[in-house]
Formats: structure tokens, C-alpha cells, sequence
């Protein structure tokens, strides 16, 4: 594989990683291949990998990634497993993929370490500049084997947020000596339990790895602060609260109803302090200005984050229909995003689109509780037996309350995972009948008609020009 940028020049736009699969291989490429930082989404990618095999990997590209897998036996049991050469039987009905646990079952983590292998090799396909992979702190169990396969793949950069990602620097520096560690699972009601991972297993030692730059997202210069002393940390991304996706709450913030929250002062950050780390730093939420980027550097940063307008560009991985709709819809002015307090069962607060025919249109009292197909935002609980249970405030509230969760935490909750994998292009057949909704979490999205002024679409393209002028693109191959 062929690489035309320096791993220490530092990408002036990155575009920001969004789950599930929005920024997938094709869209991380097209931006590496203006030789800006193209972020994967890791987030259920073991998942997304399942279903594009399900759906007959038509044009033979996971095949190829597989192939490329250093242990060509393991490939061939994964692809074994999971391909249908002739496709889904009907439209929804995937084979299940297990949940990840404590202590998941060989064949998933086979699955997660090439799947994400898969989705960072894609993207660095022939002549690639620099990708990286974008994970949630908060989805804990399936975090080693992800980081594990891109880091085969030879991932530049490893991206994390909605959390504080404190263990993540030692976790790459053993990865990329093919050493076993463990993650520390936090446990509700209980002590922190340790998931051990063995690279061993995979039987890849002879790949070598060179360790990726880590970028922590941060919301505070406080956590800012705290990451860099404990160490490893390469640069911040400081996200602002009308970034797309999940936010950090206002500070000293609880929800009792699912009301925006309001931010203060209290919650601006100081860019001065993070400026004083003496590390670099990416400027993210609400950067539309053309002059964003210069407007970045003259406060020190070293450039800008930009994810809503790619996310609407006909390379990301949304379903074209939502998209196009999506965005018909916010340039005429008929719809807002909005910032729901309560609506993700992680706490955080989560931007959702009210758009009609999606779960976000539906009014609370149309909600349907479904019950959890993927597993991805539950939470570990200690048992009364000692053993681990896992519960999500957004599954049936009987059945969450019959595991010992409060009822007070599920009202306005919705079903994140199943939602956003149908915006991806894959629903599944819920078990309460009907097929998952889409659900579009995106940010600020008026200003995204700057792009359609003599088109109906665009692509990652006239998102580059916009920020960072016209120059040269790479080509595809050498
Ligand atoms: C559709 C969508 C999904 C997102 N998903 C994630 C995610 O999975 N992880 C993450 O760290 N940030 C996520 N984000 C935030 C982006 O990476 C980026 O920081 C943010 O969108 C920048 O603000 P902007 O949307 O105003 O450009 C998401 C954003 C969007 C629009």
C-alpha cells in the first residue's frame, strides 16, 4: 500500500468519524485522497461488516479486504460464516450477530478485529493519505478487538470520545507490539470488571505496526488538561455543542424532562488553556464559515473538524433516500435538528432530526419500546448472584426494571442502535413485527443549500474546496 503524506504532517481538515457506518470507507477515502485526515466510524462496524456479507458482498470488496487479512484462515471462516451469495432472503432478515459481553465467543471478536481490518484497508485502498477510526469510549466491550484490526490495516490515527478515553494510549502501545491487555468494564451497582484481550489468538505477529497517533475529543479544557497529564494523548478534538451526534451535557446538567439543554458561560472552553498543553488541536462543531479553517488557526488550532456537511454528501454511507429527503426538507425550512436531553440511553445529550417517515418524526407518544437487536449502548450491571447483566434504559421498561433498573430512566428514551443502523441502508425485521426506522442524528443543517446552488447534490469534494480551496487531488492508484 502506497501512502503520499507525511505521518507527521498534521491534516489541516479532518473529517469527523459518525456512526453507524455514515462515515464509512468511501466517504474516509475521498477525503484521504485530498490528503486530509477521512475518519472511519468503528462504532457496530462488526455488525455492518455482517450484514454487507448477508447482502452478498456483490461487488466483491470485502472479499478483497479479507484476502488482504494477514491470517487467510481466520478470513476464510469469518467470510464462511457470514457471506450469502445470494443475498437476503427479504428485505430486514439478517442473521443475528451476537452481542458483545465480558466475554464474547471467538467467532465475534474474529468478526470485529477483520471487520474493522476491512473498513480501514478499504479506505487506504492503492493511494490513500491518512485515515483514522473513530470510536465511542462509552461502548466498551467490543473497543480491543476494533482497535486491534485497524491497527493491522495500518490506521494513522485512532479518534475517541463520549467519554473520558484515559487507557487508550496504553491499550495502543501493546496492540502495536501485538501484546495482550485488558480493558477496564464499568459496572453498574458494582466493581469494574477486566476484559482481557489476546492478540495472540489471531495470529497476525508478523504484520508489522506502527502505533497510530491518538486524538482525544473533548468537550472542557478540564478533560483536556487531565488526559495530557496522564500521558499518550497526540492532539484533542474540541467539540462544541452544536456538533452532530452526541454533545456533553451543560455543566452540572441532569434532565428531568427531555428539554434542550442550555449552555453558559460556565461551559465555554478555554482554548487558551488547551493551547498551553502544547499539543495540537482540531476545532469541531458548527465550523460553516468558509474561513473557518484560517479562523482556527488564528486561535492556535491546528485546523478544523467538520462532520454534518459531509454526512449530507453523496459519498457517506446514509442511505440515499433519507439523505436527499433529509435535506430537502432542512433547506426548505420545514425542519430543525434538535437537541434531545433525554432521548439516548447513553445520558448524553444527542441531536436528532424530527423528519417524517423516520423514529426522530414520531411524536413520544408513538414511540414503540423495542426490544435491543444490538446491544451496543447497554450497560453492565452486577447481579445479586455476582455475575454480569446488561440492561439499556431504551428496551421495554418491564424488562429493564425486572434486571433492577430505575423506570424513571426510560421515559423519552429511544432505540439508538437499531435506528441508526437502518440509517446506514440496514434495518432489520424488529421482533414486535415492521422493520427498524431510520433515525438521522446530524448537526446544524441550513446552511448545507451552500453546496446545492446549481445541483440537486454534492459530493466530499465541494466539502474540501469549501474549507480548503481546489488543490490537487491524489490519484486513485499508482
Ligand atoms: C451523522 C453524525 C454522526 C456522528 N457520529 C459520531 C460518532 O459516532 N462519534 C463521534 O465522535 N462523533 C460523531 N459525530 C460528530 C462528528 O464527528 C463531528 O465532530 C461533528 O459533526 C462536527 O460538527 P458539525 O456537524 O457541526 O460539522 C457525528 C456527527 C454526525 C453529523
Amino acid at each position: 500500500m502506497t501512502t503520499f503524506f507525511s505521518r507527521n504532517a498534521l491534516p489541516a481538515l479532518i473529517q469527523g468519524g459518525m456512526g453507524i457506518a455514515i462515515s464509512n470507507w468511501r466517504l474516509a477515502r475521498s477525503v484521504a485522497r485530498r490528503g486530509h485526515l477521512g475518519v472511519v466510524s468503528g462504532t457496530a462496524i462488526d455488525r455492518v461488516v455482517a450484514c454487507r456479507l448477508q447482502e452478498g458482498d456483490q461487488d466483491g470488496l470485502v472479499r478483497q479486504a479479507f484476502d488482504a487479512f494477514p491470517n487467510r484462515e481466520m478470513a476464510d471462516r469469518v467470510y464462511a460464516r457470514w457471506h450469502r451469495p445470494e443475498g437476503l432472503p427479504e428485505a430486514g432478515a439478517y442473521r443475528p450477530v451476537p452481542m458483545f459481553s465480558a466475554d464474547p465467543p471467538a467467532h465475534l471478536l474474529e468478526l470485529a478485529v477483520i471487520a474493522s481490518f476491512t473498513e480501514v484497508w478499504l479506505a487506504k485502498r492503492s493511494a490513500s493519505g491518512p485515515v483514522g477510526i473513530n470510536l465511542l469510549e462509552k461502548i466498551q466491550a467490543p473497543t480491543l478487538p476494533l482497535l486491534y484490526g485497524a491497527l493491522l490495516a495500518g490506521v494513522d490515527y485512532v479518534l475517541m470520545g463520549a467519554g473520558i478515553p484515559r487507557d487508550i494510549p496504553s491499550h495502543l502501545d501493546a496492540l502495536s507490539q501485538h501484546q495482550p491487555c485488558s480493558l477496564k468494564l464499568k459496572v453498574e451497582g458494582g466493581e469494574d470488571e477486566s476484559i482481557p484481550f489476546d492478540p495472540s489468538q489471531f495470529a497476525c505477529q508478523d504484520t508489522p505496526i506502527l502505533r497510530p497517533k491518538f486524538l482525544a475529543i473533548v468537550s472542557s479544557h478540564v478533560l483536556a488538561m487531565s488526559l495530557a497529564r496522564s500521558g499518550g494523548v497526540d492532539g484533542f478534538v474540541v467539540e462544541g455543542p452544536t456538533a452532530g451526534g452526541h454533545n456533553a451535557g451543560p455543566r452540572g446538567w441532569s434532565p428531568a424532562a427531555n428539554d434542550e439543554p442550555v449552555y453558559g458561560p460556565k461551559d465555554a472552553v478555554s482554548l487558551e488553556r488547551i493551547k498551553a498543553l502544547g499539543l495540537p488541536f482540531w476545532l469541531a462543531g458548527g465550523q460553516e464559515e468558509p474561513d473557518a479553517l484560517q479562523r482556527a488557526r488564528e486561535l492556535g488550532a491546528a485546523g478544523i473538524q467538520v462532520g454534518t456537511a459531509f454526512a449530507f454528501c453523496s459519498d457517506s454511507g446514509m442511505d440515499p433516500r433519507v439523505r436527499l429527503k433529509a435535506l430537502a426538507a432542512t433547506i426548505s425550512g420545514q425542519i430543525k435538528t434538535l437537541t434531545e436531553g433525554r432521548g439516548s440511553p447513553t445520558g448524553f445529550p444527542f441531536k436528532v432530526l424530527p423528519l417524517p417517515g423516520t423514529e426522530g418524526g414520531r411524536a413520544a407518544a408513538e414511540r414503540i419500546r423495542q426490544s435491543c437487536l444490538h446491544g451496543y449502548l447497554r450497560s453492565a450491571f452486577r447481579k445479586a448472584d455476582g455475575t454480569l447483566g446488561w440492561r439499556c434504559p431504551s428496551e421495554p421498561e418491564e424488562l429493564y426494571v425486572a434486571k433492577g433498573g430505575k423506570a424513571e430512566d426510560c421515559p423519552d428514551r429511544r432505540c439508538l442502535c437499531n435506528g441508526l443502523l437502518a440509517t446506514a441502508g440496514f434495518p432489520h425485521k424488529l421482533k414486535e413485527g415492521g422493520t427498524e426506522l431510520a433515525l438521522v442524528t446530524t448537526g446544524l443543517m441550513e446552511n448545507l443549500k451552500r453546496f446545492l446552488a446549481h445541483a440537486e447534490d454534492y459530493d466530499a469534494n465541494a466539502v474540501i474546496d469549501y474549507f480548503c480551496g481546489a488543490e490537487a487531488k491524489l490519484p486513485a492508484t499508482v
